[in-house]
């Protein structure tokens, strides 16, 4: 291709979908949007004004996602929707010849992942999960210290989605989001990836080792239901609801080459935002939650003192930033969460116009998206081990 920019229709203008064109894709200059899509007719039409306002010309609005991947001036879509229609949307994109940036989310079945992976075997569309953590700062460093082998070898990770959603998904109406049914209907570690997908490409999963089993258990769901009896009154239509969705899961999972996981998904009580990012070697270790690390031979004056070096992760950045990021900090740090959104689209749109492979590819989305379909299996069954699938078919040993 070797072209300056993408064509590129867009599906989905709930807050993310704004946001990323407001503050990311419309700014990177990488991309002119000619298409834009959503089923409410008010948001499709808010984000084309927006696109008018910055490119001058107008994209076509719909609500049928059909037409935008159907649309011969569009060669990449970008999925921005609610989780439920990702992968079908993915697909059709792939099998028109359309490369496709997808936002995070987990699967509904297994199956759906694999259809995934051999619509790419196929077609060989481009595909990439874009899941903005992987180039988190902090993620990308303690990825370059396990390279550099001063946590020695990894044994353990742990991550957690621990955001207290409670408003977005008990406003599910008022704001139109697509949490709300979700939470009612199914349980089971519904968003895997902005933690999985660092952990996973720390531990080399589908470049000489992949995951191969996993457990999760799920507590009771108290959270919402208390919530909104006590901020929406007794008579709210939600004040009866049973949400299927336990406040907190916890998914641990087994790597071939031995490693553990744990996963958290803690969405329905009050607490603090985390990612809750743990690597654990034999030389040391990163935690998140103090931003610290701590390492053998240096540290252990202070076993029972660590607050004393809560924060120390900034003084190692001198030493251990990522190259990514030492350079991306003398560029100036751009845009939300932090700069990681900035970073995972340029990304993105620099491999479909340079026509390299994906650093997300089509193996990774499809792994680290059915963790949510295999939590869902091992919760009904009282938190029976299930396999995790193999999409790369054995090749995970010699990528
Ligand atoms: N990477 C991140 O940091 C991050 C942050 C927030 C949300 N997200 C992801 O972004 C996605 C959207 O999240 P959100 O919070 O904006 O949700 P939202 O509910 O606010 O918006 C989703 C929008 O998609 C539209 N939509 C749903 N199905 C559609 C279809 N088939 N065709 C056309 N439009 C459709 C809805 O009408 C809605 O406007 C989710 O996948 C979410 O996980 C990622």
């Amino acid at each position: 291709m070797n072209r300056e920019k993408l064509n590129v229709g867009m599906i989905g203008f709930g807050a993310r979908g704004t946001l990323l064109l407001r503050d990311i894709i419309l700014p990177l200059g990488k991309a002119d949007i000619k298409s834009v899509c959503d089923s409410y007719e008010d948001r499709a039409e808010k984000a084309a004004d927006q696109v008018e306002e910055v490119q001058g010309k107008r994209p076509t609005v719909t609500l049928d996602y059909h037409e935008v991947i159907a649309d011969p001036e569009v060669d990449t879509v970008i999925i921005t929707c609610a989780w439920e229609d990702h992968i079908a949307i993915a697909i059709e994109a792939m099998r028109a010849g359309k490369a496709v940036g997808m936002e995070v989310g987990g699967a509904y079945t297994v199956e759906q992942c694999w259809e995934l992976v051999r619509t790419y075997e196929e077609t060989k569309t481009p595909i990439m999960m874009l899941e903005n953590c992987c180039y988190g700062r902090r993620e990308m460093m303690a990825m370059h210290m396990a390279e550099l082998g001063v946590l020695g070898t990894v044994v353990h990770c742990k991550g957690g989605y621990h955001h207290d959603l409670r408003d977005e998904v008990s406003g599910g109406e008022k704001y139109r989001h697509y949490r709300l049914r979700n939470y009612l209907n199914r349980n089971c570690e519904n968003y895997p990836t902005h933690e999985l997908g660092p952990i996973a490409q720390l531990l080399h999963i589908n470049h000489g080792n992949r995951m191969v089993s996993l457990t999760s258990t799920s507590s009771k769901a108290a959270g919402l239901h208390e919530y909104i009896t006590d901020r929406m009154g007794k008579e709210h239509e939600l004040a009866h609801a049973a949400f299927a969705q336990g406040d907190v899961v916890t998914t641990v999972i087994r790597c071939a080459g031995g490693e553990t996981i744990t996963l958290t998904l803690d969405t329905t009580l009050p607490r603090y935002y985390s990612r809750d990012f743990t690597v654990r070697g034999t030389k040391g270790m990163y935690e998140e939650v103090t931003d610290s690390v701590f390492l053998d031979k240096q540290h252990e004056a202070y076993d029972f003192k660590w607050k004393e070096q809560w924060g120390n992760a900034e003084e190692y950045s001198k030493e251990y930033e990522h190259p990514m990021w030492k350079q991306y900090k003398e560029e100036g740090v751009r845009g939300s969460h932090d700069g990681m959104d900035w970073l995972v689209f340029r990304e993105f749109f620099d491999s479909i116009l340079n026509e390299t492979s994906c650093p997300i590819d089509v193996y990774d989305t499809a792994a680290w998206m059915c963790i949510t379909a295999l939590s869902e299996e091992s919760i009904l069954a009282g938190g029976r081990p299930v396999m995790i699938p193999d999409f790369t078919k054995g090749a995970w040993t010699t990528r």
